[in-house]
């Protein structure tokens, strides 16, 4: 039900921290991936082994650990995952959080954050109570973090009152919901095409490339959380099939065209694979031997090309059609370029290089290319590149459909 989405888990000090270990179980139960930040007072009643062992995940404690810096880093921790929670969260940590304190791992990772964030408060009902207490929610609600209200009933500290954590089960319904009702693509279907595609010379050998799939599999996924239905016509990966999400397995480029073809029609369609261009002319249907001849020469045709063809003006062409432009040179010349020979709407485009080798890796450096503006993104995961695309693409459904409506 979480389908691999990722979470990070601020534990902070509370005796009802051993109920995140429970979470942590059902997180990873329902098909999330979660990763913990322990704080000190945290780490006073649960042990980072319980939280490391549980999660399968390092547990992050420590600001001034070189190794998690040069790693991780608190930026990158507060960026690399799709919803921040903190359970149980103590006064302490949302008076720091109010005040936009940045002391420690936690706090720190929480300032950087441009991610939701949902906090679970737990502590004793005359703290919860106290105007310090209820000034600090207020204020970050206010700032669009999501508060779960405590239970009442019997506390730690033998008092009675609103204060307790709620129950792992029912943290996780709280983490089900945000992502059940996050979704602007309701409604609308895409294709998305990833990975090489093989083009074969023999039976055992083939002409192909060293494309992940990374990236194209990445925007299915983030389509799919923004509640697109998707189709992901895949070309040889080693990356397992995304759960939840049609995926057709391919070969070569004829049968990529052929699967996207057959997916139609759809609202969007990004074409993220490196498509072979070239198709050898022949297939030998036994293996080629080595003769006495020490060349082989083999002639090429040219592959129908996929991108050109979605995008091509037709009652079945997608309202949005996206392409990648990988290049060694001149980049955004060739993007610009590449949008007008295509017929596409937008590229994102990225340069080839021994700094930013962009395939089988897992970051990147991209522009957006569209015919109006270029905007450079910053380096990132292919995870982030893959939900800055999607927000742009709801953006873009929401402004069109706000027209519609105004119109
Ligand atoms: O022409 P070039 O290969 O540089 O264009 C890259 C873009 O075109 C990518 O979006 C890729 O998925 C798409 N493409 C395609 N079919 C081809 C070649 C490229 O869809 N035959």
């Amino acid at each position: 039900m979480l389908n691999g989405k990722k979470i990070l888990l601020v534990i902070s000090g509370g005796i009802a921290a051993y109920k995140s270990l429970e979470l942590i179980r059902l997180i990873r139960k329902n098909g999330g991936d979660v990763k913990c930040i322990l704080t000190q007072g945290g780490a006073q009643f649960v042990t980072p082994l319980s939280v490391a062992s549980l999660s399968e995940n390092p547990v992050y404690t420590d600001l001034w650990s070189l190794k998690d810096e040069t790693e991780m880093g608190h930026i990158r921790l507060s960026r690399d995952c799709d919803l921040i929670i903190i359970a149980p969260t103590s006064a302490n940590m949302m008076a720091k959080m109010a005040h936009g304190m940045a002391g420690d791992l936690a706090s720190t990772t929480l300032l950087a954050s441009n991610k939701p964030i949902m906090v679970f408060p737990a502590m004793n009902p005359q703290m919860w109570e106290n105007a310090a207490t209820q000034d600090n929610i207020k204020t970050l609600a206010a700032r669009g973090i999501k508060i779960i209200s405590p239970a009442t009933g019997d506390m730690a500290c033998g008092e009675v009152g609103k204060g307790r954590l709620p129950e792992a089960t029912e943290m996780l319904e709280s983490l089900i919901t945000h992502f059940q009702n996050n979704k602007p693509l309701a409604g609308l279907r895409a294709i998305v095409t990833s990975g090489p595609t093989f083009e074969p010379i023999d039976p055992v050998r083939f002409v192909g490339n060293r494309s992940s799939g990374k990236q194209g599999h990445a925007i299915a996924r983030a389509l799919s959380d923004m509640g697109a239905s998707v189709t992901l016509v895949s070309g040889p990966t080693s990356l397992k099939d995304p759960d939840d999400i049609k995926t057709i397995r391919v070969e070569t480029t004829a049968q990529m065209l052929e699967f996207c073809q057959k997916s139609l029609p759809a609202d969007i369609a990004v074409c993220a694979a490196a498509v072979a261009d070239w198709a050898p002319e022949q297939y030998a249907s036994s293996k080629i031997k080595k003769g006495n001849d020490d060349k082989l020469s083999l002639s090429f045709t040219q592959n129908p090309d996929i991108l050109k063809t979605l995008s091509t003006p037709s009652s079945s062409r997608p309202a949005l059609v996206v392409g990648f432009a990988a290049e060694t040179e001149h980049l955004l010349d060739n993007a610009k370029a590449k949008l007008t020979k295509k017929g596409c709407d937008w590229v994102v485009a990225n340069l080839v290089s021994a700094d930013n080798p962009a395939f089988n890796v897992d970051e990147n450096q991209v522009y957006f290319v569209t015919s109006k503006t270029v905007e450079e993104w910053p380096k990132s995961s292919k995870d982030d590149i893959a939900r800055q695309l999607v927000e742009r693409i709801a953006k873009h459904f929401a402004n069109k459909a706000f027209k519609i409506a105004a119109e």
